[in-house]
């Protein structure tokens, strides 16, 4: 959730924390802060509540002198987003500064003991307790990276914290606890680095090494020594990863969002690239860390994930039940971790996750492998956990997505998904040569009916225009479109903040047909597939009772212009596919709908980008 970037070397770390937050905020924008140590000990903090550039205003000009900095943006968890509760949090007497990512569950406790021995506590944070401890260790004449260990050891929750100190001011020490999000060190020259995200570290650095749950790290400007909470001493050599893709702006785009629905062609052909064969048909998965009999063996498939990627992984189950011929069930991550599953080594769980840091995705993979499961991600981002997790990965190649509302890697997601299914399906013999050709065919049409998918921007456009006034939305699909209905009615509620619901069209009759009346815009995806005729119903049924219906149609659909106020015409795709292009036109109607109702669309109130607390 948090962003967290640190800084020991030969320059200004100010100017550098501050560039590295910048490309993190969007893991959380509540308030932002910093904190410099010069050589000889002098502290400097700065925090503010809002956006990173209030900080940043704030300091032009004037950064605090130092070469070692931390700073952190903030999605608050204890306490409102005051600048009292921005991070950093510092001791009593102001020596210790800590960041931290996750949550202390035992803060209560641990700060009415705390406060007994005379610590003086100035923010409503669980984290405030953590410098506290460290303070308190290093009274008994521990040094930094001694007292943090000692002090994590009293701590329950999720932690990533990084901490340093005015007495030591060319360390820092970072430790990562419980599935708190990540911690990378970037290793430069005669610099190092510290970030929860790769992109903090774009420009400077493309060695690194991830720590696990359980690791410290010592950072001095020439390197890093790593070991377990435990104490421990570990080794660990840096990795080469890629970061061309991640120094990322808008280009010509006023939004994230915006750039990125538009890049979702590129995006699914590169998730393609590499990965598919057309001639002959074949499909290559080599991280997926399943060998034949292992797949031979497997009796179902359980498909997790939240937010979009549960939406991508309701997709993805009726891939596995028409493409690999699996009994194929999804759940909430967060749901799945806690009923007691039955899973067992001929289960596969296929964890959906774009970051690979959701603590709900990462702690069912956990419960998944400790019941014997075969555990695989289906992931957008490399060195993520839940890459590590799993007995492999299947990358989706979408590039970093910045916008907190997540568009391409939902696509994404689907096109991972699909060839997936296919290699199972070809691997169990379900998918013949010529049905796994057919399938793979119809795969490489995606990029473009994608590109003509997103043709229909004017005419979203224009039914926004119409209808950004209102407050509530109805989205109803059936079979594979019922997941996009539930994408379209997330991104337009995350965005705009108007109340949306999506539904399976059957479930209209149910219940929600008592909402409908002519305040209420209902969206109906009646593309040209099976499901067709049943939607023209569910259509008839919303219009008589006065409901404005916008329907998601087929091109060259003449019928559906009689029924339906606005249609947004999408290009013919297979109907396995179909998602892919009719979730376009609804990525975008979000996106207008909160244009012209002056939302920040790229961070959304309350939201943020990688949820690593639950
Ligand atoms: C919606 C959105 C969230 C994420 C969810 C899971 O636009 O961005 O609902 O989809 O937080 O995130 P990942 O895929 O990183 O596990």
């Amino acid at each position: 959730m948090c962003g967290i970037v640190g800084y020991v070397g030969g320059r200004e770390a100010a100017p550098i924390v501050l560039e590295g937050l910048s490309r993190l905020e969007y893991r959380g924008y509540d308030s932002a802060g910093i904190a410099v140590l010069d050589a000889s000990g002098i502290l400097t903090l700065a925090r503010d509540v809002g956006k990173l550039s209030n900080l940043t205003s704030r300091l032009e000009g004037a950064y605090p002198p130092g070469c070692t900095g931390i700073g952190h943006t903030r999605w608050a968890t204890h306490g409102g987003a005051t600048e009292l509760n921005a991070h950093p949090h510092v001791d009593t007497a102001g020596d210790v500064v800590v960041i931290h990512n996750g949550i202390v569950e035992n803060h209560r406790e641990l700060r009415d003991e705390l406060v007994f021995a005379g610590a003086v506590f100035r923010s409503e944070t669980d984290t405030e307790v953590i410098p506290h401890l460290i303070a308190r260790e290093l009274t008994i004449g521990l040094n930094l990276e001694e007292a943090t260990r000692a002090a994590l050891q009293r701590i329950q929750g999720a932690a990533a914290v990084l901490v340093m100190r005015r007495q030591e001011p060319d360390v820092l020490v970072a430790a990562r606890i419980a599935n708190a999000g990540g911690v990378v060190i970037g290793y430069g020259e005669g610099e190092m680095f510290v970030a929860s995200d790769l992109p903090a570290l774009a420009g400077h650095t493309r060695s690194v090494v991830f720590l696990d749950d359980g690791d410290m790290v010592r950072v001095t400007a020439t390197g890093a020594t790593y070991s377990r909470l435990s104490g421990e001493v570990l080794t660990r050599e840096p990795q080469t990863v890629d970061l061309e893709n991640t120094a990322i702006g808008k280009g010509v785009y006023e939004h994230y969002m915006a750039k990125e629905i538009a890049e979702q062609p590129e995006a699914v052909l590169d998730t393609l690239r590499g990965a598919a064969q057309f001639d002959p048909p074949a499909v290559f998965l080599p991280g997926l860390g399943l060998d034949d009999d292992a797949i031979a063996s497997l009796s179902r498939v359980v498909v997790i994930g939240m937010g979009t990627s549960l939406n991508a992984a309701q997709v993805g189950r009726i891939y596995m039940e028409q493409l690999a011929g699996l009994p194929a069930e999804t759940d909430n991550a967060s749901e799945f971790r806690y009923r007691r599953p039955i899973i067992d080594g001929t289960s596969l769980v296929l964890a959906v996750a774009q970051s690979g840091e959701t603590v709900d995705t990462l702690e069912a993979m956990h419960e998944a492998k400790r019941r014997g499961a075969r555990v695989v991600a289906i992931c957008n981002t490399p060195g993520s956990q839940a890459t590590r997790i799993g007995d492999g990965t299947v990358f989706l190649r979408c590039g970093p997505e910045v916008a907190v509302a997540s568009t391409k890697t939902f696509l994404g997601s689907i096109t991972a998904l699909y060839l997936l299914a296919c290699y199972l399906g070809e691997k169990r013999g379900f998918l013949t040569g010529r049905r796994l050709g057919q399938a793979l065919d119809d795969l490489a049409r995606l990029p473009q009916l994608i590109g003509e998918a997103l043709k229909s921007d004017a005419a979203t456009l224009a039914v926004a225009e119409r209808h950004y006034q209102s407050e509530h939305f109805l989205f109803l699909g059936r079979g594979p479109q019922f997941p996009v209905a539930m994408e379209g009615a997330l991104k337009l509620k995350e965005v705009s903040y108007i109340h949306a619901e999506g539904y399976a069209a059957g479930e209209m009759k149910h219940g929600p047909i008592a909402l409908i009346d002519a305040a209420m815009p209902v969206v109906a995806i009646a593309v040209k597939d099976d499901h067709y005729t049943k939607m023209l119903n569910n259509i008839d049924q919303v219009r008589a009772r006065e409901g404005k219906v916008i329907a998601i149609a087929t091109a060259g659909d003449t019928l559906l212009p009689e029924k339906a106020q606005d249609v947004i015409y999408v290009p013919e795709a297979p109907t396995l596919l179909q998602p892919l292009v009719t979730a376009v036109p609804l990525q975008m109607l979000a996106y207008h709908m909160a244009r012209l109702r002056g939302c920040d669309i790229d961070q959304p109130r309350n939201l943020a980008k990688t949820v690593t607390v639950e």
